[in-house]
C-alpha cells in the first residue's frame, strides 16, 4: 500500500481538498485499494473540525465524497508513516522541516513542483484569499500530476 499525506496549514481548506480530489482520482483508476490517502495541519486549532465551508462547496459541486474527514494535526510519526508528504507552500515545507529535524525528509515535497509547468509554486491560502475556485483548480492539476507520478515510481 502506497500512503499519502497532503499537508497544509490548518487542515480545513486546501489538505482536505487535496485529500479528497486525490482519493476520487486513484479510486476512478481502480487503485482504491492500492493507495491510501490522508491529510493534517502543521497547526492544531481546527482540531475535530470538518472541511471549511468553501471546501465543502467545490467538493459538493464536483460530487466528492468528503464524509467523515475531520481536520487532525500533523505529527512527528506522519513523517515516518508516509510514503509521500504532500504539502501546499513553502512555509508548509519549512515547518515540516523543522519537524524532521536531522531526519531523512525526501518524502516531503510541494503539490505544484509535480506540475512542470506551473505558474505558481504555492497553492495560496483561501482562508486568506477567499479564492477556493484558483485553489481547486490547482490542486486537481497538481493531485493528476502526483498521481501519475507515483504510478510510474511504484508501477501502479
Ligand atoms: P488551510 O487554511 O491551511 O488551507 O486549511 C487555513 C485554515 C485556518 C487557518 C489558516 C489557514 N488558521 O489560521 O486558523
Amino acid at each position: 500500500m502506497v500512503s499519502v499525506l497532503f499537508v497544509c496549514l490548518g487542515n480545513i481548506c486546501r489538505s482536505p481538498m487535496a485529500e479528497a480530489i486525490f482519493r476520487d482520482l486513484a479510486a476512478k483508476k481502480g487503485l482504491e485499494g492500492k493507495i491510501k490517502t490522508d491529510s493534517a495541519g502543521i497547526g492544531g486549532w481546527h482540531i475535530g473540525n470538518p472541511p471549511h465551508q468553501g471546501t465543502q462547496e467545490i467538493l459538493r459541486r464536483e460530487g466528492i465524497s468528503f464524509e467523515g474527514m475531520l481536520a487532525r494535526q500533523v505529527s512527528e510519526q506522519d513523517l515516518a508513516d508516509f510514503d509521500y508528504i504532500v504539502a501546499m507552500d513553502a512555509e508548509n515545507i519549512g515547518s515540516l522541516r523543522s519537524m524532521a529535524g536531522f531526519k531523512n525528509t525526501s518524502n516531503i515535497k510541494r503539490l505544484l513542483d509535480y506540475v512542470e509547468d506551473s505558474d505558481l509554486a504555492d497553492v495560496p491560502d483561501p482562508y486568506y484569499t477567499g479564492n477556493f475556485e484558483e485553489v481547486s483548480r490547482l490542486i486537481k492539476s497538481g493531485c493528476e500530476h502526483l498521481l501519475a507520478s507515483i504510478q510510474k515510481e511504484k508501477q501502479l
